[in-house]
């Protein structure tokens, strides 16, 4: 089995200096002065002045500025929220292919590479700014020259086999849309590590439940039942290189105790997945992505009703016809992909 970082050294800040990421930046000569002025300005984005939370992406110097000041110190939130896991989930985790949700300039894609010691079998960097992906690119090549990165502003593909990670970027991006890019994408975990403010929980704690009809938490709830609490959050507490903490002293922002909010779920075994024959008992929709119907099937020597979904991806275009000017009473056979709450999705056979 592959050693781990944080199994073979001790549980300790993970320390990168502004010097291993300044021959990466978009742009690497930022004096001391301009990086402390523009830290500034991104973190009155990120509290105070919020309606401008977006703004720091789309300059150059701002961009750098955040992955000189902000990577480095993002990246032992990570080394937290993985020195929790068991060497199981772990050891699966290491041979999956990640999903950077909100990416930024790659802080947790590198932050993973480095901790496990290897990059994952393959990376999507996903974020709406172009800019931020180019960071990302350079940073990432820049470690790692043999890494197989894509980077996109827009992922709208099934990816089962992947962790989709979010790093700050519910934050920003908000809990439908990360949880339509759940959906879209079907990941085996989900991972999110944002911050810890309790307004971030009131909607944290909404994607937590819906998440919970398809996953079982891992970290940080001892079992996926209801959430008891108002306000769940860890904090953080860790030292960083040198330059690093003078920077932050130079900007007055506290970056050795970090209150953050960090989740890991993990898809749900479907108990049953033997072959189900059914027949079709009631149209319910047709949508976009799918058409829903109602179905009995046998299921302990009962006769059951269910709400199935069907996938079109998984239909060739005659099946798609088919399904479109389908009649009560056929029949089907299908295995169980999924359980949604009261619905199935199924693969049919
Ligand atoms: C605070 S940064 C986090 C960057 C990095 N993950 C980290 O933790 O250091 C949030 C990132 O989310 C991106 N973002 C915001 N809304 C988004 C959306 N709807 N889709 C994709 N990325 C988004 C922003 O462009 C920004 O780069």
């Amino acid at each position: 089995m592959e050693k781990l970082y944080f199994k073979t050294r001790a549980f300790g800040p993970f320390v990168l200096s502004l010097q291993d990421i300044k021959p990466h930046l978009l742009v690497p000569n930022l004096s001391e002065a301009e990086l402390v002025k523009s830290v500034r300005e991104i973190s009155a984005k990120f509290t105070v002045k919020r309606d401008h939370i977006n703004d720091y992406v789309r300059e150059e110097k701002m961009v750098s500025a955040y992955a000189s000041f902000y990577l480095p110190t993002n990246i032992p939130k990570l080394h937290f929220l993985l020195s929790k896991l068991s060497e199981e989930v772990l050891e699966d985790l290491i041979h999956r292919p990640l999903i950077d949700s909100g990416c930024g300039p790659g802080t947790f894609s590198l932050g993973w590479s480095l901790l496990f010691e290897k990059v994952p079998p393959e990376i999507v960097a996903i974020d709406s700014s172009r800019l931020m992906l180019d960071q990302a690119e350079r940073i990432l090549q820049g470690f790692f020259p043999k890494i197989n990165l894509k980077t996109t502003q827009k992922f709208n593909e099934k990816k089962s086999n992947s962790v989709l990670l979010f790093g700050h970027s519910i934050n920003e991006m908000g809990i439908h849309k990360a949880q339509d890019q759940i959906m879209m994408i079907d990941p085996e975990y989900v991972l999110w590590i944002e911050p810890g403010t309790s307004d971030l929980f009131k909607d944290l704690i909404k994607l937590r439940e819906n998440l919970l009809e398809s996953y079982e938490i891992l970290y940080p709830c001892p079992s996926s039942a209801k959430c008891p609490s108002q306000w769940c959050h860890q904090v953080l507490r860790t030292s960083h290189n040198l330059e690093i903490e003078r920077l932050s002293q130079l900007v007055s922002l506290d970056r050795k105790t970090l209150p953050i909010n960090t989740a890991v779920f993990k898809r749900k075994r479907i108990a049953n997945k033997s072959l189900n024959n059914a027949v079709i008992t009631r149209y319910i929709k047709e949508t976009k992505f799918s058409f829903e119907y109602e179905v009995c099937f046998l299921e302990n020597g009962q006769n059951k009703n269910v709400s199935i979904e069907i996938y079109k991806k998984q239909l060739s275009k005659d099946a798609e016809k088919f399904f479109k000017n389908s009649d009560v009473g056929e029949r089907i056979e299908f295995e169980v992909e999924k359980v949604i709450g009261e619905k199935l999705r199924v693969l049919l056979k």
